[in-house]
């Protein structure tokens, strides 16, 4: 199955993605007024599950609440559909994308009474993280960071980080590592974190960056094995003097940033702690999988322990 064979659900129907319309009128469209998720799905000593479905499905829930949304869904049904669409669709690693946005209005700033969300969610095939990607890391240039301040809610208005990634791609890099007044906040699709003298450092949860799922489990697996984490404002100086830079996001887990601005961040190749975490991750990943499975073969409802 290609990934424009699949099949999406959008506002409580299933239909062929080719097939499935909104209204010019939804007010994601017209306003980017909406939030979503990203899901990585993978298959793991035979079983296909979700990452931290639990996590997404919460920060699913702030998000909403910042921007005054009602969630549509409570976390029981949203991880049914989850699984519902895993399940329709072949691929053993997948990516779901949902989102809920505020409906259909005439066109008007303020919000508009009585209208339901509109959601969709549809997957794709997720392509394994190149090798290379694993083992050489990637380039990653430097930028202001010049989005707005509530980087913290995960909003379909994407404009600030899309000129960031398009930035990136213009200067031949992977990713772009954004700066505000001097210190990190995150790149244009993942958080960002410095190794330096074994210790972990990374900018401590705020308006400024999207509080990632991806990060959060490295920082769980640091401390689980010892290391040093550090969550406090990183300045640009420990940004360009660290010994690893790293990147996390759901669609590439963690992965070693080894040029900055053409320079190479400590050796030019990724480090003794990534390849650790790289590690500590997959067993993270399986673990996962296995409270999946439990609460699948139980068929227990409701919501997944964190
Ligand atoms: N992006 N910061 C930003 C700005 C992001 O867009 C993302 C993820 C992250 C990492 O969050 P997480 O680890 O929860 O995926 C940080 C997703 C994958 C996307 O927009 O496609």
């Amino acid at each position: 199955m290609e990934w424009h064979e699949a099949t999406c659900f959008l506002n409580g129907q299933w239909r062929p993605l080719g097939e499935a319309t909104i209204s010019v009128l939804d007010r994601g469209f017209i306003f980017g007024d909406g939030v979503y998720e990203v899901i990585p799905v993978d298959t793991l000593d035979g079983i296909r599950a979700p990452f931290r479905a639990h996590e997404h499905f919460a920060r699913l829930q702030r998000s909403c609440d910042s921007i005054g949304l009602a969630n549509p869904y409570d976390e029981a049904k949203w991880l049914d559909l989850l699984d519902a669409i895993i399940e329709r669709h072949p691929w053993p690693r997948q990516s779901v994308y949902l989102q809920v946005t505020r409906g259909v209005a005439k066109r008007d700033h303020a919000f508009p009474a009585g209208v339901p969300p509109t959601v969709f969610i549809n997957t794709s095939p997720w392509a394994a993280i190149p090798a290379a990607q694993i083992e050489g890391g990637v380039a990653a240039v430097t930028h202001a960071d010049e989005r707005w301040l509530h980087c913290d809610i995960k909003s379909i208005s994407l404009l600030g980080n899309v000129l960031m990634k398009q930035y990136a791609t213009d200067h031949d890099a992977f990713e772009t590592v954004m700066l505000r007044d001097g210190f990190l906040t995150e790149g244009s699709s993942a958080n960002v974190m410095v190794i330096k003298d074994g210790c972990m450092l990374a900018p401590r949860q705020s308006h400024q960056i999207l509080p990632g799922i991806t990060c959060d489990t490295s920082y769980l697996l640091a401390k689980e094995h010892g290391l040093t984490l550090e969550l406090r404002p990183v300045s640009e100086a420990e940004v360009r003097s660290a010994d690893e830079l790293w990147l996390s996001s759901s669609g590439r887990e963690v992965l070693p940033i080894t040029t900055l601005d053409g320079r190479p961040v400590g050796a030019g190749v990724p480090g003794p702690m990534y390849k650790r975490m790289w590690f500590w991750f997959q067993e993270a990943k399986r673990a996962d999988a296995r409270r999946w499975q439990a609460r699948k073969s139980t068929g227990a409802r409701g919501a997944m322990a964190a």
